[in-house]
């Protein structure tokens, strides 16, 4: 039998965990017999004091065994491909990443998660679809894959049960950015939900939870060794977080985002992204294509429109309603103007996520609602030219009052120069295996 403050000390003050004992704490937290605020604790040591490779290895092994876990290549015969992102603004690409892979013939089977603070996440993104139902049982999403290629769900109350409750906890306690509970956290839910061969997008700047590209490619290793015991290839983009990803950055702001692109209308950066990632996780399929040629079959799944079509079966058959006129909509849209002309220098991400999260994109305590239609339209993006009084941006608000303290909160996120700055690539660097 542990003691949760004996452990909890130990990591506190260095020391070194047995498998054995993070197996227990873990376990016993799942169960609900430690309490959030020993393992609320607990996380802030690790954050202070790190895990080694061992201790890593160990909580994402007993984050699996918390749960059941799906073969889904046997289940399907096939091979099942996989994406996952580290966190970052106005990060929407699995949704329209799934959409096309499946209409490409690849079963894509996806478990997401919450908003993480100032980051939003895919499962809150995809609640602004009326009806839509993120949580299906294991047959359901085993099923639904099989029959539509494509499911993306929330954490089941069997999969990674101590994840779903970690992430929760961690979320408002100021313990997600460590690399090894993010690594942990991410591979658990990858392992245990079958797929064989995952493209991880780890974002790496002032919006990301790594902020250097040095601690990204360490947590890219560490994903990568996670996936390796486990037998799954994994390849690691890392790509660049300074500034949201497309312009939306708000829940259904950003399914309408995903559809735009899905439809080739989307903004560059993120389309660009979009079809990046999914010709990878073709070239990780049994299709036998590279990178280029997967691509390609991206570009012209898109281009056909049989991505759009897969969207919509998918959104169909998790109950919800595939039509965009049904997402809400904020009564308040309050324009950002350029106070001079110039260039945009920076367009600061995680100011941009706070805001979207002070207007209730996100929470600021583990049960607060989340407001859907609330958010921000970035229209301005790093290099964009810029005139006096024109729109940076949009807000979408609930109301007047909250209109106005996040449009002073996205103005002061702008920093705007005489001078076009430097262009900096949003793919920064590839790691695999
Ligand atoms: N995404 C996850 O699934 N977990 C984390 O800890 C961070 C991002």
């Amino acid at each position: 039998m542990i003691h949760p403050a004996e452990l909890i000390q130990r990591k506190r003050d260095g020391g070194e965990l047995e498998a054995g004992e993070l197996a227990e704490l873990v376990l016993g937290y799942a169960r609900g017999d430690v309490p959030d605020y020993q393992m609320a604790a607990f996380c802030m040591a690790i954050y202070f004091r790190g895990l080694s490779s061992a201790e890593t290895f160990a909580l994402t092994d007993a984050m699996i065994r918390s749960g059941a876990t799906i073969d889904l290549g046997s289940a399907l015969g096939r091979k099942v491909v996989d994406k996952h992102s580290t966190g970052g603004v106005g990060d929407k690409t699995s949704i329209a990443v799934g959409p096309i892979v499946a209409a490409c013939g690849v079963p894509f089977g996806k478990m997401s998660g919450r908003g993480l603070g100032h980051t939003g996440g895919t499962l809150d993104k995809l609640e602004s679809i009326p009806g839509f139902r993120v949580e299906l049982g294991l047959d359901e999403f085993v099923a639904q894959v099989r029959e539509i290629g494509l499911a993306i769900v929330g954490q089941s109350a069997d999969l990674v049960p101590a994840d779903k409750r970690l992430y929760a906890l961690r979320d408002v306690t100021a313990t997600v950015d460590n690399l090894s509970l993010i690594a942990a956290s991410i591979m658990s839910k990858k392992i245990a939900a079958g797929a064989d061969a995952i493209v991880l997008d780890v974002k790496v700047g002032d919006g990301a939870f790594m902020k250097s590209v040095e601690d990204a490619q360490a947590l890219a290793e560490m994903m990568i060794e996670l996936g390796d015991r486990a037998g799954r290839e994994v390849v690691c983009l890392l790509t660049d977080m300074d500034q949201p990803l497309g312009r939306a950055v708000g829940n259904a702001l950003e399914i309408r985002e995903a559809l735009e692109t899905l439809r080739g209308q989307g903004p560059p950066d993120f389309t660009d992204l979009v079809l990046d990632a999914a010709g990878r996780l073709l070239a990780l399929s049994d299709l036998g294509v590279d990178d280029a040629e997967g691509r390609r079959r991206a570009e012209r799944a898109v281009a056909d429109g049989s991505a759009l079509r897969a969207y919509e079966s998918w959104i169909r058959a998790q109950g919800g309603d595939p039509d965009e006129e049904a997402l809400p909509a904020a009564p308040v849209v309050r324009p950002v103007p350029a106070p001079r002309d110039g260039y945009v220098a920076e367009l600061g991400a995680g100011a941009i996520g706070l805001a979207a999260l002070r207007l209730s994109a996100g929470r600021a305590t583990k049960d607060d609602p989340i407001d859907h239609a609330v958010g921000i339209r970035c229209l301005c993006k790093r290099g964009d030219a810029v005139e006096e009084g024109a729109p940076l941006a949009e807000v979408h608000a609930r109301d007047e009052s909250t209109a106005g303290t996040a449009a002073a909160e996205v103005a002061a996120a702008y920093r705007i120069d005489a001078e076009a700055p430097r262009a900096r690539p949003l793919l920064i660097e590839v790691v695999h295996g």
